[in-house]
């Protein structure tokens, strides 16, 4: 049983894009000499932010996805990640944009980009929509962040509370009402 909750909004969708659009200008930049970049979502969290990502990145891209797991239903990390998904295609001497939609502890994160760069990228960068530094564990930071954010359990675009409240627009903060 679920203990009563409510979401406040921290992060509107208004904002997010708007962020999105700067990230996006950044990252053209960085691989506007390309036409074999990767652009891997991390599901489930990152369906959202890619599918924003991509539409503002306009250069040839392909998209790929890699499914890993680490929280389950838990609100505490395992500490172990689990690939569940592989990805379809291979990424040797491709350049590769792996997509997070949040870097908590940095075991998730950290797991990938070994288990990716083992496979020989020409290139490997990172970005993330959220970064919550003070929870690190792992030594770990993306190569690009949309919003650095306090410790606080984030629901919405993308990330769960328990498989909920992934299709919120907005990034909003569990406040227990109990
Ligand atoms: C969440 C989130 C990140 C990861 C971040 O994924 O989407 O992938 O945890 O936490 P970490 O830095 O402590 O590893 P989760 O395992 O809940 O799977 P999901 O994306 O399917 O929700
Ligand atoms: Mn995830
Ligand atoms: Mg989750």
């Amino acid at each position: 049983t679920q203990r009563p909750y409510v979401i406040d909004e921290m992060i509107s969708a208004k904002a997010i894009a708007a962020r999105i659009e700067t990230l996006a200008h950044a990252i053209r930049a960085e691989f506007h000499d390309t036409d074999k970049l990767v652009v891997v979502g991390l599901l489930r969290g990152s369906f959202v932010f890619i599918a924003d990502l991509v539409r503002d990145l306009d250069l040839p891209i392909e998209v790929d996805f890699l499914e890993a797991s680490s929280y389950g239903d838990a609100t505490e990390s395992s500490r172990e990640v689990r690939i569940l998904k592989d990805l379809r295609g291979a990424i040797e001497g491709r350049d590769v944009l792996v997509v997070e939609d949040i870097v908590d502890t940095g075991f998730t994160l950290s797991h990938v980009i070994h288990l990716l760069k083992s496979r020989k990228p020409a290139r490997l960068k990172t970005i993330a929509l959220l970064d919550k530094p003070s929870r690190r564990e792992v030594d770990i930071r993306a190569d690009w962040i949309g919003f650095e954010i306090p410790d606080e359990f984030v629901v919405g675009y993308g990330i769960d509370f328990a498989q909920r409240n992934r299709n919120l627009p907005f990034i909003g903060k569990v406040r227990f009402t109990d």
